[in-house]
């Protein structure tokens, strides 16, 4: 089997890459371990930057976006029982963010891809990648118990942080830098009504909560925990008990929704980033090439815009002939990767207890209080949240 761009991983990276790859008249492969039922149901990130939304739209994914998705102006910090808004398209000059599952972009890729003839094979074993170092790189995989080789001018690895493409690079190649974190997310969906139209973060002394939405009907809500949390431990009266303190304003006037949960699940908080993103012809994308922790709402915007970047370089290769933008691929992205990894960090940072730490907590509490306050400093937040220009 011969392509031009071999992809791994039918993630939102992998999925959007074939599909850029596709308007543009270049063929692509993608190779999904896990079924397609899998992977359009795996729940996950929900929050789109403006320039996200924009790239779906302006490639023909809008749809359902434009109908479904919640646009929000936006969003909540909440801390010492009090709430306080940041205005997002006021600090922004009229950015917004939209709400819409990171699943529903997935099964809007595969519809897309689907419709257009693409090439994706689900459920695939024993992939394996090589010759990354000469021009026809290949990648070994079993199909329906069937052997194949796929011949390829390049590969796009974009099979998340615990895929094969990263660890095929020899060793010595790479430098990793990551930071894991004393905590993670207790996550569920809800059949409820919203308690708030926007998302509200909360930094209380039990710990991190956020209240977040799917639509008008459902909730998403997440609870900092430990970081090998038995979500078993956790049953729905514990969870919705935990939420509606950590949730509480000191004037009363916040009322939850409570609804039957239908999703639950634990989800560790790291950090990390490998440096660079390419070895000879294989490129990494998204999750493969590194993590943030989810309080920023960065990690699928951040797949997107490597993808973008990707397909910008391969559209010059195949056209021209001329490879300077892929040359330049790693360090245009890990100017975007490590802004984010900062702010991710500093949301992070700002707002889950740190055990025991007391002198922690008072600087959260007072850098909370000059994000509030100050325009500089909620202008800072804002942008980021939004997302920097692509
Ligand atoms: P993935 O989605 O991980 O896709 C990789 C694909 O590769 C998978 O389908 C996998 O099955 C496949 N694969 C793996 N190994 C192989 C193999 N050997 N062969 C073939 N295929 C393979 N991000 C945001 O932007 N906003 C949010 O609000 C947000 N919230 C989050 C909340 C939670 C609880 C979590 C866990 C994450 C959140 N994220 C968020 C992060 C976001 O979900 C990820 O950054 C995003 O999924 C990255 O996309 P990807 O395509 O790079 O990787
Ligand atoms: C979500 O809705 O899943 C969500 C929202 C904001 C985050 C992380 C996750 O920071």
């Amino acid at each position: 089997m011969r392509t031009q761009v071999g992809i791994v991983g039918a993630g939102p990276a992998g999925l959007l890459l074939s599909h850029l790859l596709h308007l543009e008249g270049i063929r692509s492969v993608v190779l999904e371990a896990r079924s397609r039922e899998y992977v359009e149901q795996r729940v996950r990130a929900g929050v789109l930057e403006q320039g996200t939304v924009e790239l779906l739209t302006d490639t023909g994914l809008g749809d359902r976006l434009h109908r479904e998705g919640l646009v929000h102006h936006g969003v909540e910090l909440r801390f010492e029982g009090e709430g306080h808004r940041i205005d997002l398209s006021a600090l922004t000059g009229g950015r917004t963010i939209t709400i819409y599952g990171q699943q529903e972009v997935v099964k809007d890729l595969i519809a897309a891809r689907e419709r257009d003839g693409g090439d994706i094979r689900f459920e695939v074993e024993d992939v394996a990648v090589d010759g990354l170092k000469t021009d026809r790189p290949t990648i070994a995989f079993t199909h329906d118990g069937e052997h194949g080789t796929l011949e390829c001018d390049v590969i796009a690895g974009c099979d998340g942080f615990h895929g094969i493409c990263r660890p095929s690079i020899p060793a010595g190649e790479l430098t990793e830098y990551d930071r894991t974190y004393p905590f993670g997310w207790l996550g569920i969906l809800a059949r409820a009504a919203p308690s708030s139209d926007e998302l509200i973060y909360v930094n209380h002394p039990r710990g991190f909560a956020l209240s977040s939405l799917r639509s008008p009907e459902i909730v998403r809500l997440y609870l900092q925990c430990e970081p090998d949390e038995d979500v078993d431990r956790w049953s729905d009266e514990r969870i919705w008990e935990e939420l509606h303190t950590r949730l509480a304003t000191t004037d009363g006037d916040y009322e939850l929704t409570e609804g039957p949960i239908f999703e639950k699940g634990v989800a560790a908080l790291r950090s990390f980033v490998v440096e660079p993103m390419q070895y000879g012809r294989l490129f990494l994308a998204g999750d493969a090439a590194h993590i943030v922790p989810a309080t920023g709402a960065k990690g699928l915007n951040l797949a997107v815009a490597d993808v973008r970047r990707l397909s910008e370089g391969l559209v010059q290769l195949f056209g021209s002939g001329r490879s300077d933008l892929l040359e330049d691929y790693s360090r245009a992205c890990l100017r975007r990767v490590w802004r984010v990894q900062h702010f991710s960090w500093w949301m992070t940072s700002m707002l889950h207890r740190f055990g025991d730490d007391r002198y922690q907590h008072k600087l959260q509490i007072s850098e909370l209080e000059y994000v509030t306050s100050s325009t500089a400093a909620a202008t800072t937040l804002a942008e980021n949240y939004v997302g920097l220009p692509l």
